[in-house]
């Protein structure tokens, strides 16, 4: 569901929430509240889609930064984006329920997710999105 939803807006995703009041006056604010100091921290964006935010965390002057998300096409337009303006950001195509060897083989000291878990079917898909949360981080971490 949410592969296929997003592999057909990826290309235009960036525009559309900027045109949206709430992104801009509540979920901006919100989210970099609850995100706190993220200054030399490595941190893994789950459901990263275009990279929106896994951008700001990198900006915001966090460590190494990798992007989990289901939708090759929005990962695509992450790279796209990286390429134009080089973060060193690293992107992973992979669904968060099933976790993803690349970003479980290394360690994180937050993991994020903006708008993300509630594209899980159910309690159990929930509960295997908080797991890869939980195993990509390091002891202390915080999701
Ligand atoms: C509303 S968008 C948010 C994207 C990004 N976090 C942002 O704030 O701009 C939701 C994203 O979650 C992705 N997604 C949904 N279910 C996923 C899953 N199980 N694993 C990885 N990504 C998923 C979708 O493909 C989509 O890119």
């Amino acid at each position: 569901m949410g592969s296929k939803q997003y592999d057909e807006t990826a290309d235009v995703y960036d525009d559309t929430l900027n045109v949206l009041t709430y992104a801009r006056h509540a979920e901006e604010p919100t989210f970099r509240a609850v995100m706190g100091d993220v200054r030399g921290l490595d941190v893994l964006d789950l459901g990263a889609g275009t990279g929106i935010w896994t951008r700001r965390i990198k900006r915001a002057g966090a460590g190494r930064v990798e992007g989990l998300e289901i939708s090759a096409s929005m990962v695509e337009t992450a790279r796209e984006r990286e390429r134009g303006e080089r973060l060193g950001i690293t992107y992973h195509v992979g669904d968060v329920a099933r976790g993803h060897e690349a970003v479980e083989a290394v360690a994180f000291d937050v993991v994020t997710g903006v708008n993300v878990l509630h594209y899980s079917a159910s309690r159990d898909e929930l509960l295997a999105m908080c797991r890869t949360a939980s195993r990509a981080l390091r002891p202390g971490g915080r999701l």
